[in-house]
């Protein structure tokens, strides 16, 4: 990443990961790439806001030294607002870098930091309320424990008003842009709804709750710096609007029906399904689960009241990728939504009450609906009906 001015005095400085495709081990697929955004404020104290990712360590210096002469200055705060390596990666190069440097962040970011790389530095532990004078400017300390993991908080700048959210806000989005209003609106919005997805939606109560605290903290906020994706500029109040909505576990009535099959019995179960759906005009898409990444599906799912599930039996288990996705989706912790589980079968059929007993967490299941082997023309009519019946529930009832 080159060197972007967000403010007068504040940079960002992290970096670029264009092909970064599996993010956090093998849990989110990032199809744009991600980025590890960083930030040095130039006050009468230097100040770095969060670090990036390890390997990316030169990248971070080198473009600090573009700001401040190292070798003169050394950076005289660091601010940890999140412990997970990708944002603390580089945080020991940093600290061998400037030894003498201020450390400010919570106790389990300290404790966290320690585990990791046996190093935490002259640390102050700060929690909401609490301040730090750096020059100008005043910083003021925001617990947001869960958003993403216990340790994290945000940092607020009054001078600059602007919010750095490490995760919160984030969308994975690599591009040498800085602003939500230098790319694609649509793109944008697509990224933090994933991210959102994938990332938060098993705290929506506490992200409910901390952005009350910051509606009653009367912050004014121009930029939202997150430590992934675009700082927020123009869409402010669009992004907390969705953050709202997204943490309320609010619905439209649109349905996904996810499914797997072993010899298109359950795949033309969904094929009719879906056109009954379509016959009562609710928005649905058809994901096949073993085609279609898991993470994409989810982010679909984050604002669809209607979920359906289908799955061929096998072993006398439901299938295996539909197991996993189920398992996945769980973590959801979703709330409010409406599903009914299919399948074709051999001869016992368990696939549909799998589905049932791990899906009935973050789901209600109205009635099932199985065929032997390949479904006949009466039977695919009956998932005709079925996928019509619940459209018809999902558009009506409250
Ligand atoms: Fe981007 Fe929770 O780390």
């Amino acid at each position: 990443m080159t060197v972007r001015l967000i403010k007068d005095g504040v940079y960002a400085v992290g970096a670029i990961d264009w092909n970064e495709r599996h993010f956090h081990g093998h849990t989110y697929v990032t199809r744009r790439g991600v980025t590890y955004n960083s930030y040095l404020i130039v006050d009468e104290k230097i100040t770095l806001i969060d670090t990036v990712r390890r390997g990316y360590e030169k990248e971070l210096i080198e473009n600090i030294r573009t700001l401040v002469d190292l070798s003169k200055i050394k950076i005289d705060i660091i601010i940890i607002n999140h412990i997970e390596p990708d944002h603390s990666g580089a945080f020991p190069e940093i600290l061998k870098l400037c030894p003498g440097a201020k450390v400010y962040g919570t106790e389990r970011a300290r404790q966290g930091l320690l585990k990791y790389y046996g190093v935490s530095g002259d640390w102050t532990v700060v929690k909401s309320g609490q301040s730090l004078n750096i020059g100008k400017r005043t910083l003021n300390f925001i617990d947001v424990p869960m958003i993403h993991w216990p340790d994290s908080m945000f940092t607020y700048s009054a001078y600059d008003k602007i919010l750095f959210s490490n995760d919160g806000f984030g969308q994975h989005y690599a591009t040498n842009k800085v602003f939500d209003d230098e790319v694609d609106f649509a793109a944008l919005m697509d990224e933090a709804q994933k991210y959102y997805a994938n990332i938060l939606w098993p705290f929506n109560a506490l992200v409910a709750a901390k952005l009350s605290t910051i509606d009653k903290l009367n912050l004014n906020i121009e930029l939202i710096a997150p430590s992934h994706g675009l700082v927020w500029r123009r869409y402010v109040p669009e992004i907390m609007q969705k953050y709202l909505y997204w943490s309320s576990h609010s619905c439209q009535n649109r349905i996904a029906v996810v499914y797997e099959t072993m010899w298109n019995s359950t795949e033309k179960m969904a094929g009719k399904i879906i056109e009954g759906i379509t016959s009562e005009g609710v928005e649905a898409v058809l994901f096949d689960v073993t085609k279609n990444d898991r993470t994409d599906i989810a982010s679909y799912m984050l604002d669809a009241k209607g979920w359906v599930f289908g799955s061929s039996t096998h072993d006398g288990e439901m299938l295996p990728v539909i197991t996993g996705f189920l398992h996945f989706l769980k973590g959801s912790k979703a709330k409010g939504r409406r599903s009914f589980a299919f399948g074709s079968y051999g001869w016992s059929g368990e696939a549909v009450k799998d589905i049932e007993d791990t899906g009935s967490c973050v789901s209600t299941f109205e009635s099932s609906l199985m065929v032997v082997f390949n479904p006949t023309d009466e039977e695919l009519n009956k998932c005709f009906e079925a996928g019509k019946t619940f459209a018809l529930k999902i558009k009506t009832e409250k």
